[in-house]
């Protein structure tokens, strides 16, 4: 076996996760455990350096906005946008609500989203009133972007789709994406959670107009994430949330708003968390999303062969799928499995994954999920393959 040696040595990082000594923790996808130095950073922050921001006039509070502004332009950067453009939420989840909500409609009364969608990219389309299509899969578990532009029509404001799935680690072609979007005059909004962690990505390359993501997969805290926006589109929306810090001046009159992304950012916002994701992209960057890539996608390749040569075992989503690998053995409801799996030390994801209409296409209620990060290597996957055997020995 000379994979694992290869797949031991890429990357090299594992020391630096305190959470994960003698544990085979295969649900990045769901959370990522953090390095020390994002926990460093955080501890930092909160003893060293902490006080608030954009509004003391003293020295610590400017340390504090300069070191906050420097965390919102690197988390744009991290995807080719601007500091001005990048909006901190609390989430992918918040940051595609506020467009939902927040986004002036043109007219429009329909989005174009796609079978495979976490519940973040639908309930908030729904919750805004929206009419929502779904775009049916490739049979290898891609958006099929043929059937997308067969359903684009006028009257569709937003194409949102995942830049890669949750379920099924598939990876969108974006750049494809955003034509069809455009052709049509809508807009394309990429939700780039599972994405950012595993690839590089460059929202002019890709020519979408909204892209979220969240810190917590990223290596960094919870609590906080990212909606970058083309400038002339968050220009023309509107606040969501009102309050203090995204104000121009407020009379019981009349208030009038701050610019983008101030405008969409009411109340203290999570200042330590923006250090902390700073400090997530600046260790990712260290290391390099190519190499990340990379690594990730020998880990995909050698998990599926381990687990294509176990009978019983059905796989789920495309071959080249990125650090995600959803499984289930015959017979055996994934949440068995993934206690089994507990009981050997190794943590994946069983469930619907937030996808229940992706369920429901795959006709399972449920799948086990390995999810892959810098740290992972063979011998998770070595882990994963023998309590896989543990769970047919138990279940016959
Ligand atoms: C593809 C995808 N979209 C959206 C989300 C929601 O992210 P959050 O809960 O961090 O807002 C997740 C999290 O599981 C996800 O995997």
């Amino acid at each position: 076996m000379n994979a694992p040696t290869l797949i031991n040595s890429a990357l090299n990082v594992r020391g630096q996760f305190p959470a994960i000594a003698d544990w085979h923790y295969l649900d990045s996808a769901a959370t990522a455990q953090k390095p020390q130095a994002v926990i460093d950073a955080i501890v930092q922050a909160y003893s060293r350096d902490y006080a608030t921001v954009h509004r003391g006039v003293y020295e610590r509070s400017s340390a504090m906005t300069a070191s906050f502004e420097v965390a919102r332009a690197r988390a744009s950067a991290l995807i080719g946008g601007l500091q001005s453009d990048l909006i901190f939420t609390r989430g992918a989840t918040e940051a595609i609500n506020l467009v939902a909500r927040a986004l002036p409609r043109e007219g429009r009364s329909r989005v174009l989203l796609s079978s495979l969608e976490h519940h973040s990219n639908i309930v908030p389309w729904q919750l805004a009133g929206y009419a929502v299509d779904a775009v049916p899969l490739t049979a290898d578990g891609r958006i099929d972007l043929d059937a997308a532009e067969a359903m684009l029509t006028d009257d569709h404001r937003v194409v949102a789709f995942a830049h890669v799935s949750n379920v099924l680690g598939s990876v969108l072609d974006a750049k494809r994406a955003a034509a069809i979007a455009h052709s049509k005059g809508a807009l394309l909004l990429l939700d780039g959670c599972q994405a950012v962690p595993r690839l590089p990505v460059d929202v002019a390359a890709i020519g979408c107009d909204f892209y979220a993501y969240s810190a917590h997969k990223l290596y960094g805290p919870t609590g906080i994430g990212c909606l970058w926006g083309r400038a002339e589109l968050l220009e023309a929306m509107p606040p969501w949330q009102g309050g203090g810090a995204m104000i121009d001046r407020v009379t019981f009159a009349e208030t009038t708003f701050l610019d983008p992304p101030a405008r969409f950012e009411a109340g203290t916002p999570h200042i330590v968390g923006a250090i902390g994701l700073d400090a997530a992209i600046q260790w990712l960057d260290a290391i390099g999303l190519d190499a990340i890539h990379a690594h990730e996608c020998a880990l995909v390749a050698e998990c599926r062969t381990a687990l294509s040569a176990i009978p019983g075992v059905t796989l789920y989503g495309p071959e080249d799928s990125a650090g995600i690998v959803s499984f289930n053995v015959d017979g055996v409801h994934a949440h068995d499995t993934a206690t089994i799996l507990d009981d050997c030390s190794v943590a994946v994801r069983a469930g619907h994954h937030c996808a229940q209409p992706l369920m429901d296409l795959l006709g399972v209620a449920a799948t086990a999920r390995a999810s892959f990060a810098a740290h992972s290597d063979s011998s998770d996957i070595a882990a994963l393959v023998e309590g896989i055997h543990q769970v047919k020995r138990i279940f016959g």
